[in-house]
């Protein structure tokens, strides 16, 4: 390399004209006007404007002439204003231009399978498989920078806090955070498995055993389970665990730590404290444990309406302990068959068996169930609900988790679709009070509902056998624009207690002990009250980017189906090694 930089492409003004400057980056665009040749050079720093006039000797003029896009250039020049019809204000190079004096040619591009300026002329599968080139467009090099910045933040505030980033290991035991493990099979210890951590969990709270009483991690985390736009197989936390120290302290810090990252990285300002709503509450009004607070449409308890209809479905799920809630949509009247057909498609997905709705057009109840509505019941639903002209009601009867889980569904997809939403705001909410346990229909046990390391409210110890449902428990999540950014609790810090959840779940002394039985242990040796939190730090940058999906925020993610089209992984391994590792595959059928 002949021409090595001593300027950056987007570093260039005006009070560098006059200056030989050297530049090294990619070929942005390329136009030729009248013998001269414009090239915009890029770089992660942005574009300049360099040209190439026709009295350059012949063999440079011929490569120029030749110069496609992404090709990778050196040049040396003199930078020059440029000509007052040509100034362009958009960006911050755009007063001056290089012209070149020498040239050397770094890198020869292939036409790439989509176009770096813009990005939508590749499909997103086509994208992943090109991740480098993904890469260089505009929108990720903002994305990994925002990144970069949460990342540094994060430490920095933290590392203020007097946190210490203590690493722990990936090759461990199961760690139950509710989804499958990913294994990894042990060459040394035959027949043997790792599991790779859904968290680390266990080993912050040996940590804070240990006494170091403020830590944190930035980490990656495994979680076998499906995936959707926020999840990934392998994705990334801020660990945090305190000792001696209750909610209010966790809550505090986490605050401050986010307020921070928002400060740092976009430059915004997020008010403290943030509010706080119970698990009930969330559910009952928003149908959602991460209620998005943007917007309005809450749903109601239609009950006394419901009772008073002619409604058999109504009538029936009340009997049996079901709820009946209503969702109204404002001035939707005009919704067609197709909408409420979607939606109710939507409502199946989440486990519906139906989707009442009617329409209140002219004082009157119209489609939909509006035949089982009388003068009585229609009263008492227009006071319940203050009905005006040309609103639309939604109706689910059912369990009250599926009832409320259903609405909230389409509150959500609603509130997108209808524009409820203001892009620029940013709601941020504690959910507390959630059940400690959640029964599991397929299985038919309890389960935890964070995990089994949480603590129980304490007034609610007494219920833990007799009402396992009635217990709450100590944890918190942290909820911003509707998305759970994180979760934590107040922990069990004693073998007895512990013990007495795993029995609650249903779990065997057997397996505790092969399980757990390092936890229990350490909690004999003088274990101090602790808790903590972890966030989603793909989900905090993907708000922070304000992008939907935090695949537009990783590096190089993974497809829904748990892929890298880049690499082709996951892959078969040689029989060789399949060998060695005592390992056989059986093909399914
Ligand atoms: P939890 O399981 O709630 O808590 O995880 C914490 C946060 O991690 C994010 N998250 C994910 N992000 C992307 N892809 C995934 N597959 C994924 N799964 C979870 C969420 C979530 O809020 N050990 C506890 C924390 C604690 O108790 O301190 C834990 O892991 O934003
Ligand atoms: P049907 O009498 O079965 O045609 O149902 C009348 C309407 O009630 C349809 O719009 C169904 O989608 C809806 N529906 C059925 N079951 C339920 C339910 N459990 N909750 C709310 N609406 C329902």
């Amino acid at each position: 390399m002949k021409i090595k930089r001593n300027q950056l492409c987007g570093s260039l003004r005006k009070s560098n004209i006059g200056k030989i400057v050297k530049l090294n980056g990619w070929i942005n665009t390329r136009r030729d006007l009248g013998g001269i040749t414009f090239v915009d050079l890029r770089d992660r720093y942005g574009i300049v404007q360099v040209r190439f006039d026709n009295d350059l000797p012949n063999n440079i003029l011929k490569i120029v002439k030749q110069l496609n896009m992404e090709d990778v250039i050196a040049v040396e020049g003199k930078v020059q204003m440029r000509p007052s019809s040509s100034i362009n204000k958009k960006i911050s190079t755009g007063e001056i231009e290089v012209v070149v004096k020498d040239f050397e040619m770094l890198s020869k591009a292939k036409p790439t399978p989509f176009e770096i300026k813009k990005r939508e002329t590749g499909s997103e599968n086509l994208r992943l498989k090109y991740r480098y080139l993904d890469l260089r467009t505009e929108q990720l090099q903002k994305n990994i920078l925002i990144r970069h910045e949460a990342l540094q933040s994060t430490r920095k505030f933290l590392s203020n806090e007097k946190f210490m980033e203590i690493e722990t290991p990936f090759f461990i035991k199961s760690t139950p955070e509710g989804a499958r493990d990913f294994v990894v099979p042990s060459r040394e210890n035959l027949g043997k498995f790792y599991a790779l951590p859904q968290s680390p969990q266990t080993f912050k709270q040996l940590l804070m055993i240990s006494g170091f009483d403020k830590y944190f991690q930035i980490v990656k985390c495994f979680r076998d389970e499906d995936l959707r736009a926020d999840r990934q197989p392998e994705f990334t936390q801020i660990d945090i665990e305190m000792s001696f120290i209750d909610e209010s302290d966790i809550q505090k810090v986490s605050e401050k730590m986010l307020k921070q990252i928002f400060k740092d990285t976009i430059d915004k300002e997020i008010s403290l404290p943030f509010p706080k709503m119970t698990y009930q509450e969330a559910m009952e009004k928003y149908g959602s444990d991460s209620p998005d607070t943007r917007f309005e449409m809450k749903i109601e308890n239609v009950e006394d309406f419901a009772k008073q209809t002619n409604f058999k479905i109504f009538h029936s799920v009340i009997e049996n302990g079901g709820v009946v809630r209503a969702l109204k949509v404002k001035n939707s009247a005009e919704f067609s068959r197709k909408n409420i057909d979607e939606l109710t498609e939507l409502a199946k997905r989440y486990g519906a068996k139906g989707l009442a709705y009617v329409k209140f057009k002219e004082n009157k109840f119209q489609s939909g169930i509006s035949k089982f509505i009388d003068e009585r019941s229609g009263k008492i639903l227009v006071d319940k609900l203050n009905l005006t002209d040309n609103d639309l009601v939604f109706f689910m009867a059912d369990k009250w988790k599926v009832s409320l889980i259903v609405l909230g569904s389409i509150r959500k997809y609603l509130g997108k679709k209808m524009d409820l939403i203001d892009k620029n705001e940013i709601s941020t909410l504690w959910v507390t009070d959630f059940p400690l346990f959640e029964y599991n229909d397929e299985e038919g046990h309890y389960q935890s509902m964070h995990h089994p390391f949480t603590s129980p409210n304490e007034e609610d110890w007494k219920y833990l056998e007799s009402n396992p449902e009635k217990v709450r428990s100590r944890g918190y999540d942290v909820v911003i624009n509707g998305q759970e950014i994180g979760g934590g609790s107040i922990r069990i810090h004693s073998r007895e207690k512990q013990n007495r959840i795993f029995s609650a779940l249903n779990i065997s002394d057997e397996e505790i002990n092969r399980k757990f039985g390092f936890l229990l242990n350490a909690f004999e040796y003088g274990a101090p009250p602790h808790g903590g939190i972890a966030f989603g730090f793909d989900r905090l940058v993907s708000i922070l980017a304000g992008e939907d999906t935090i695949r537009e925020v990783i590096a190089f993610p993974k497809t829904t189906t748990a892929q890298s089209l880049m690499i082709g992984s996951p892959d078969i391994i040689d029989e060789k090694q399949l060998k060695e590792l005592g390992l056989k595959i059986e093909q399914k059928k």
